[in-house]
């Protein structure tokens, strides 16, 4: 992993930090010397995390539900409180989709996708945004996905969620771009997780059609996520704002 030595000291918090990319953060920014928020509504996951850091590492995990807006005031309350302030904010938290056709969504499989994927990285914006201009400014990273560039059948509310997130993330770029605050979304393609390895193992034959859809040739591993993000937060990437980055092996170009 490259180094970022102006990164150490400062204060992220990453939300979904507890699962398997927002995981990998945490250890990457824990690495350069990063002050780490572990946001997550997983709490035992959230607490193996913290514990799984290396001794001297900076950290807290804030339970938290990024669809309710006193609890994501309260990560960025804990952030301040804690570390003194806040300079990257990794939003990160999402849920799969039920996998069905759009005629055959219930309400709730539309609306608790949109809620965690979308309307989370806002609530989280709106709470980060005055802390990082407290600070001079900062950067914001927002998890899109592959999917929030081309579509896949039976994942509407998850692609519409994911290209949802690039939007906002390209507008509000425009409105912090003057004010220090950059804001980026990466947009991964099917990533080594806990879950892909379940799916698995349940479907023989499903990892060489994830692999058939990645041009590379294979799928990611959590750290190739990682290093693009620590990129977007570091002043490597200070002429960056408004983009979504696709770390995806040509998923999305296909
Ligand atoms: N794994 C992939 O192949 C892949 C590909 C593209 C994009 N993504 C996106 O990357 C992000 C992380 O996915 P992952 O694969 O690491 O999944 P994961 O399930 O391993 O981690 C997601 C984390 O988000 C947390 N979370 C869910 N809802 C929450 C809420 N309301 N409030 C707070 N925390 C909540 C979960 O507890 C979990 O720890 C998601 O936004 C996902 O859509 C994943």
């Amino acid at each position: 992993m490259p180094e970022y030595p102006e990164l150490a000291g400062r204060v992220a918090v990453v939300t979904g930090g507890a699962g398997g990319i927002g995981r990998a953060c945490v250890n990457a920014y824990a690495a350069q010397g990063v002050s780490v928020v572990i946001a997550d509504r997983d709490d035992a996951a959230g607490r193996a995390t913290l514990d799984g850091l290396p001794p001297g590492s900076k950290a807290i995990f804030v339970p938290t539900d990024v669809t309710d807006a006193d609890s994501v005031r309260a990560m960025v309350r804990a952030a301040v409180d804690t570390f003194g302030g806040l300079d990257i904010a990794y939003n990160n938290a999402g849920v799969e989709a039920a996998g069905k056709a759009v005629a055959d969504m219930a309400d709730r499989d539309w609306q608790r996708v949109i809620d965690v994927n979308l309307t989370g990285v806002w609530q989280c914006m709106r709470a980060e945004i005055p802390a990082l201009l407290a600070r001079g400014g900062g950067s914001i990273v927002n998890t899109a996905s592959a999917l929030g560039q081309v579509a896949l059948p039976l994942q509407a509310s998850y692609v519409a969620s994911k290209h949802g997130v690039i939007g906002l993330t390209k507008a509000a770029a425009l409105e912090y771009s003057t004010r220090g605050i950059r804001i980026n979304a990466i947009c991964p393609g099917v990533v080594q997780t806990a879950m892909i390895d379940e799916v698995a193992a349940a479907n023989p034959g499903f990892m060489a059609d994830m692999y058939a859809k990645h041009p590379i040739g294979r799928i990611a591993a959590v750290d190739e996520i990682a290093d693009g993000v620590l990129w977007l937060s570091s002043s490597a990437s200070a002429f960056v704002t408004g983009s979504a980055l696709s770390i995806d092996g040509g998923y999305s170009a296909a």
